[in-house]
């Protein structure tokens, strides 16, 4: 894994950002592997950015995200639908049909919903390039500590921790979804590349404990190890716990020397 130090958010939304493009211009039809969240928000206005200013265009690129809230409608403010839509597919170019995202309102038949979106993944090609968040768990879509490495899309309960960190969006005495469709650990390990971004003091021990601690289901990002191609796009606060920093600024030091292609 490549482990990317930078001082500040927008250095790493950036460079995430460019990693992505990169691959939509290199390859068009590229399948992209998408995810939500805060963290997300800086590598999606990068993108709109380049594709109104640079012309980055979206037009033949397929898109899958990693899960949303089950029993959420797709016009609910905190549905990963609403999230997509706001933040990124209303100011690019890319087409209806290619967008893929699980579908909140599915209520049953979860295993055959979910088999489906697992082949709809594969009739695309597989996913070229996923990009990723993490929870302070240390999950990863919705993979929530003791999550199999091997599970592939399918209903997940959330966690104690994730619905209290989901609390301050959802109104007052609004009912919180307990339950997410979710990209497995599987399913998430079969993309050709990941980029995954970090920020602040709060992800710290998840990072840590992602790049530099034991395989474990406990924190499902670590799972990343076994992944031949992942970087990780991590600010200062977010790095503040890794032991090997000075180790990591050495590799990359030699990487954009030897290897530049890697950084792209
Ligand atoms: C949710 C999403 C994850 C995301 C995480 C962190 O749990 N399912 O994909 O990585 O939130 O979100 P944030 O970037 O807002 O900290």
């Amino acid at each position: 894994m490549l482990v990317v130090l930078k001082r500040d958010y927008e250095e790493i939304s950036c460079l995430a950002a460019h990693m992505v493009a990169n691959a939509v211009r290199s390859k068009p039809s590229v399948t992209l592997g998408l995810a939500t969240g805060a963290t997300m928000l800086g590598v999606y206005q990068e993108l709109v950015r380049q594709h109104k200013e640079e012309a980055l265009d979206f037009s033949r690129v397929k898109t899958f995200n990693l899960d949303e809230y089950a029993g959420l409608t797709p016009d609910h403010p905190q549905s990963f639908h609403y999230f997509m839509r706001e933040n990124f597919f209303s100011h690019i170019n890319a087409a209806a049909p290619n967008i893929h995202i699980p579908d909140g309102r599915i209520n049953g038949n979860y295993e055959e919903y979910c088999a489906a979106y697992e082949n709809s993944i594969r009739s695309a090609g597989g996913i070229d390039l996923q990009i990723l968040g993490i929870g302070r768990n240390g999950h990863i879509g919705f993979n929530e500590p003791t999550s199999s490495f091997a599970s592939r899309t399918r209903l997940k309960v959330l966690s104690q921790d994730t619905i209290e960190d989901n609390r301050k969006f959802f109104a007052a005495g609004e009912e919180l979804p307990e339950c997410a469709i979710t990209m497995g650990i599987g399913t998430i390990l079969d993309a050709r590349k990941i980029a995954i971004l970090a920020t602040g003091e709060s992800k710290a021990e998840a990072i840590a404990r992602a790049i530099e601690g034991p395989l474990t289901a406990s924190v499902t990002a670590s799972c990343l190890q076994l992944h031949p191609d992942v970087t990780f796009f991590i600010d200062e606060a977010a790095a503040s716990q890794l032991t090997q920093q000075e180790y990591y600024r050495r590799v990359m030091r030699m990487t954009a020397l030897l290897t530049p292609d890697r950084l792209s």
